[in-house]
């Protein structure tokens, strides 16, 4: 069923987004319509803005036509609505004047694999130490709803909402801690059904609550990243997903509430930045001093896999923490492997029983093909097809008899290992650890296994790493912005539940461990709660700097973060790399955006029109000026280099460490056929003030007869003075 599901999800996105107007032209589907005001003619009254739209409506309703309807009246996310047309009159719209776009709604979906059943751990390094703990700030979270009265959204320690929070709670259950409660999916209401965004709230900023575990696995006190921050939930995620018109109705009363963080797990597959309501809504929110934090989406680990590659967004890819649930697999060889299981039953006693693989007999371990092989009182080997998918197999093992069940990993999803929900002992290995119990059953006429639980245990030091599902760079909307921007923990990551999922009776405190790019996004809008409370004055572009430039590639073992196959993660699996709290509270120096500085960044993009680059930013433009992808001072390059090619870039860098500091360049590798040169003014970067800015250079320039045989290179430069180091990525694409 997991498996239909998700082929079935694949199936609807890909045709909700390919298809600009997919229905019969008499049926009424939603639009999102982009208006241009006259200059000078801002509508300020709202009543005034749906006077206008709705005589925009009134114009297209003509003759035996079933007539258009508003949806949403749009304040200030954009300058337009929502309405339901029919693509005769959709069509009529568009050529109306005063309209910029008008564009089929799109459907985006959660970004958790999806089953309220997949279990994980919650990783608390005592993050708080530079930081206020979020208090006074307050964080949107655009999700299916919330679980008013849940102990990690009770008020202790936190003070009334700042007198500007203007946002309201439509259900009871709101206190200091959660202040605001909307829903903008048609029929239904703001409680969590799924869990989902129940979950992703007490991940951003759910209070303390002792003795939290699924299990009796992964206990301890559960918190989330800031957790002395206000909360607010708008639900735009429903029983069939999440809409693009709720979505912006979500970001347009989230904005105009007085939110400092929105944090959105939830992402379509690519999209045009003027096509894509969330990359539409965000850069309002960063225009108002909104810092907005995306998952990145789990359609990894093939490259170009990823959603929300807006420059203005923190696009946020999954990393598996240090705790583990271990359970291990000792073969008849006395071989024994590392394996994992959220499941593990106290009067299970482990014994060495035959195995059996039903694959090697051609059968799958599913109830129908299980009638066909005896699995009674046996150890079943079965093949997982996504890291998640175990569920169900354990269920029909179970059915059929099977005494033990150990899932193995193909070669795609490698070492990455995510626990769920069992109903009878069981180990989930690695692809490598698959391998050998398979050459193991060849190796005798009669194998036997046996599981052993050993808990929830900490420090693996192997700790981060990058999950198979993280979706991967390269940018398909934007090929000169690097992305994902950075990496944070969304691999069994327990938090708060709707519901319990281990039979807990008498208690409200129920949590689960899913996992996804969905949990790894608000531990960042955590994160960005906190330096935003400690740093009030800095943009929502500088505070992305912070988080991007003191991010690490290193793991707890010292070596480099690997990714599912075991190899170093490179940057279009990790971006900057991995967050480091602390370090991002004092960055040194800062990569500063205003939100005017997109605008010539986004005429440059191919085939922007200006109207197009309109229905972004929301005021006239002409695209007189252009920039490069590459030259928005963003803290990360991507350069495309022909042979023979020279490129120049400059970076704006503003100090926010030390007042008189000089920076040096470090040594920077040199990567086949290319030149790199960075420079600054003074061949150094000295700063005499707070808030300096210097312009640094960068030229790369590429021979002319080079033998290059790979499609990139990536590497670092490195600034650094005293305590600070400033990472900056770079990725040359030879073409
Ligand atoms: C609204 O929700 C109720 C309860 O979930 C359901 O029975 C009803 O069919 C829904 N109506 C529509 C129009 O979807
Ligand atoms: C709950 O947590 C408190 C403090 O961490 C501890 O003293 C207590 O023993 C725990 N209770 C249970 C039932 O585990
Ligand atoms: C974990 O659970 C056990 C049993 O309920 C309890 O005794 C222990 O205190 C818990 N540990 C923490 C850190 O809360
Ligand atoms: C993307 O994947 C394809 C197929 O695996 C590979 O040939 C190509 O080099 C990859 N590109 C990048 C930029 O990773
Ligand atoms: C085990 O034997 C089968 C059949 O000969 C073969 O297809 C398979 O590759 C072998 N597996 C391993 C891991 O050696
Ligand atoms: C929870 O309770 C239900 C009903 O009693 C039972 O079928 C199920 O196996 C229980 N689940 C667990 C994990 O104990
Ligand atoms: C990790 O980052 C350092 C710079 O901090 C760089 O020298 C090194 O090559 C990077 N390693 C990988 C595998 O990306
Ligand atoms: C730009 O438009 C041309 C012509 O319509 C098309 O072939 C090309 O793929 C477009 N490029 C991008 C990046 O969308
Ligand atoms: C920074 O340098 C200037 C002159 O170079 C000096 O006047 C000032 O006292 C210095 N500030 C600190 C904090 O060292």
């Amino acid at each position: 069923m997991l498996l239909k599901m998700i082929s079935f999800m694949l199936i609807l996105i890909c045709t909700t987004i390919f298809n600009a107007f997919p229905t019969k032209s008499d049926e009424l589907q939603t639009y999102i319509v982009h208006l241009s005001l006259p200059e000078g003619q801002e509508v300020s009254q709202p009543h005034k803005l749906e006077e206008l739209y709705n005589s925009y409506l009134s114009k297209i309703a003509s003759g035996s036509n079933e007539k258009p309807k508003m949806v949403y009246a749009y304040r200030r996310v954009i300058t337009g609505f929502a309405a339901k047309m029919s693509n005769e009159q959709a069509k009529v719209m568009e050529n109306l004047g005063g309209v910029l776009l008008v564009s089929p709604e799109r459907s985006y979906e959660l970004h958790t694999t999806h089953s309220p059943r997949f279990l994980g751990l919650h990783q608390n390094k005592g993050l708080w130490k530079h930081s206020h703990y979020g208090k006074g700030i307050i964080i949107a979270l655009l999700d299916s709803g919330i679980t008013p009265g849940h102990p990690s959204f009770n008020d202790k320690g936190i003070p009334p909402p700042p007198p500007r929070w203007k946002g309201k709670c439509e259900v009871s259950g709101c206190n200091n801690k959660l202040i605001g409660i909307r829903n903008f999916v048609s029929n239904d209401s703001a409680i969590d059904k799924e869990g989902h965004g129940t979950h992703t709230s007490s991940t951003a900023a759910g209070n303390y609550v002792n003795n939290a575990s699924v299990f009796e696995q992964a206990n301890g006190t559960a918190s989330g990243m800031a957790p002395l921050a206000h909360l607010a939930m708008y639900k735009v995620c429903g029983d069939i997903g999440c809409f693009g018109s709720d979505i912006l109705a979500g970001m347009d009363t989230a904005i105009e509430d007085g939110a400092d963080v929105i944090s959105l797990s939830l992402g379509g597959m690519f999209l045009h930045f003027y096509d894509d309501s969330i990359a539409i809504g965000a850069f309002t929110a960063i225009k108002s001093g909104i810092f907005v934090s995306c998952s990145a989406g789990n359609s990894g680990p093939g490259n170009n896999s990823l959603a929300n590659e807006a420059p203005w967004i923190l696009t946020v890819g999954a990393s598996k923490t240090d705790r583990r649930i271990r359970t291990t697999v000792t073969l008849g060889n006395k071989k024994i492997l590392n394996g994992e299981a959220l499941y593990q039953p106290k009067n299970y006693r482990p014994k060495f029983r035959p195995l059996v693989y039903p694959a090697e007999m051609g059968y799958s371990c599913n109830r129908e093909s299980l009638k066909h092989v005896d699995v009674k009182g046996k150890v079943v080997l079965c093949d997982a097809y996504f890291e998640l998918a175990g569920s169900e197999m354990g269920e029909a093992v179970k059915e059929a008899g099977g005494a033990a069940m150990i899932i193995a990993n193909d070669k795609r999803t490698g070492n990455s290992v995510a626990v769920e929900v069992q109903v009878l002992p069981s180990s989930h290995v690695g692809y490598r650890e698959g391998v050998a119990i398979k050459k193991y059953l060849n190796s005798t006429s009669a194998p036997v296994a046996t599981i052993i639980q050993h808990g929830t245990v900490l420090n693996a030091k192997s700790a981060p790493m990058v999950t198979a599902f993280s979706s991967r760079g390269p940018n398909v909307a934007s090929p000169g912005i690097m992305k994902p921007d950075i990496v944070g923990p969304g691999v069994d990551i327990l938090a708060a539940w709707h519901k319990s999922v281990d039979n807990k009776t008498g208690t409200q405190a129920t949590f689960n461990i899913i996992s996804g790019t969905s949990m790894s996004c608000p531990h960042l809008a955590g994160v960005a709660a906190l330096l935003k409370s400690t740093h009030p004055d800095w943009s929502p572009a500088a505070i992305k700097s912070a988080i991007m430039t003191t991010a690490s590639n290193v793991s707890l073992n010292g070596r480099y973060i690997v990714n599912e196959r075991d190899l170093p993660a490179d940057v279009f699996d990790i971006g900057s790399g991995h967050v480091e709290v602390s370090k991002a509270n004092d960055p040194g120096l800062i990569f500063d955006i205003q939100p005017d500085d997109y605008i010539p960044y986004l005429c440059g993009l191919k085939n922007y029109t200006a109207k197009q680059v309109q229905v972004i930013v929301k005021k006239t433009v002409s695209c007189s000026e252009t920039i490069p992808e590459a030259q928005l001072n963003y803290p990360s390059f991507v350069v495309e280099l022909k042979r023979c090619e020279r490129k120049e870039y400059s970076r704006t860098l503003t100090n926010v460490g030390f007042e008189n500091s000089t920076y040096t360049i470090g040594d920077i590798s040199l990567p086949q056929g290319v030149d790199i040169k960075v420079s600054s003014h003074s061949q150094q970067l000295s700063f005499t003030a707070l808030h300096q800015k210097l312009a640094l250079r960068v030229i790369f320039s590429r021979d002319c007869k080079d033998r290059v045989n790979v499609p990139y290179y990536y590497n670092f430069i490195v600034l650094k003075s005293g305590k600070y180091t400033v990472r900056i990525p770079y990725v040359i694409m030879y073409k």
